[in-house]
């Protein structure tokens, strides 16, 4: 059974599986890097339940800069606190290399700079996350304003149908066109074409970089985790 707070955080049992299982590799007196979305708010609220002692957070969003601030943990500026032992974040997809989707809430580009800066980076999803080949979901790309229309036209020649996200600007005051189309073979390769394009600060690729360890909650309670690949 669910208390009030969790189930106003989360009724997705697989969600809160995966995040339960994150919070034990959690170790006291650390200063972690946390990510962004539904799935780490669970692991927020849940951390501050269980009282695990941390020394501070590095946020990849305002929103969670508010949430984990909300709960009493001070949030870090990570340019004070070096590299970080662990960053926890979510993901939109990941394939079976942990090469991942990651900005549906568009916080990709702090996320990436947190991940970077991490040295393990534990992935935290629901089962409907794992796909075979990354790309149903319609990948994100944070793009300086001024350059939206021709980052756009770029985007067509790699072959994939860019939409502009009608939402406020990203915490970095840019904004996100989400990419349809685009079946995703080589992460790698696509991550450094687009990254190349005059205009994008970053995109929602997460393969040169992607998850060390990938929790997979299920609707049942069940997990599984799955290291990267050698
Ligand atoms: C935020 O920008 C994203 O990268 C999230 O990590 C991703 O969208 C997963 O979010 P949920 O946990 O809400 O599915």
């Amino acid at each position: 059974m669910y208390s009030v707070s969790q189930r106003k955080t989360c009724m997705h049992p697989g969600k809160r599986a995966a995040a339960a299982a994150a919070l034990e590799l959690v170790k006291i007196d650390t200063i972690l890097g946390v990510g962004t979305g539904s799935t780490v708010n669970v692991f927020i609220d849940l951390l501050a339940e269980a009282g695990t002692r941390i020394t501070g957070a590095v946020a990849s969003s305002e929103a969670t800069a508010a949430r984990l601030e909300g709960h009493g943990i001070e949030v870090l500026d990570l340019n004070m606190t070096g590299d970080l032992e662990l960053y926890i974040d979510g993901a939109d997809e990941s394939n079976a290399n942990l090469e991942l989707i990651k900005g549906g809430g568009a916080a990709l580009t702090r996320e990436k700079i947190i991940a970077g800066a991490s040295r393990e980076f534990i992935c935290i999803v629901d089962h409907s996350k794992q796909v075979d080949i990354l790309g149903e979901f319609p990948l994100p790309v944070e793009v300086i304003p001024m350059a939206r229309s021709y980052v756009a036209r770029e985007i067509v020649k790699l072959g994939a149908d860019p939409e502009f996200r009608e939402a406020p600007r990203t915490d970095n005051g840019n904004i996100i066109l989400d990419c349809f189309g685009f079946s995703i073979t080589n992460p790698v390769e696509l991550e450094a074409a687009l990254n190349a394009i005059p205009g994008v600060v970053t995109n929602g690729l997460f393969a040169r970089r992607g998850a060390d360890k990938l929790i997979v909650g299920y609707d049942d309670g069940r997990i599984e985790t799955i290291d990267k690949p050698d």
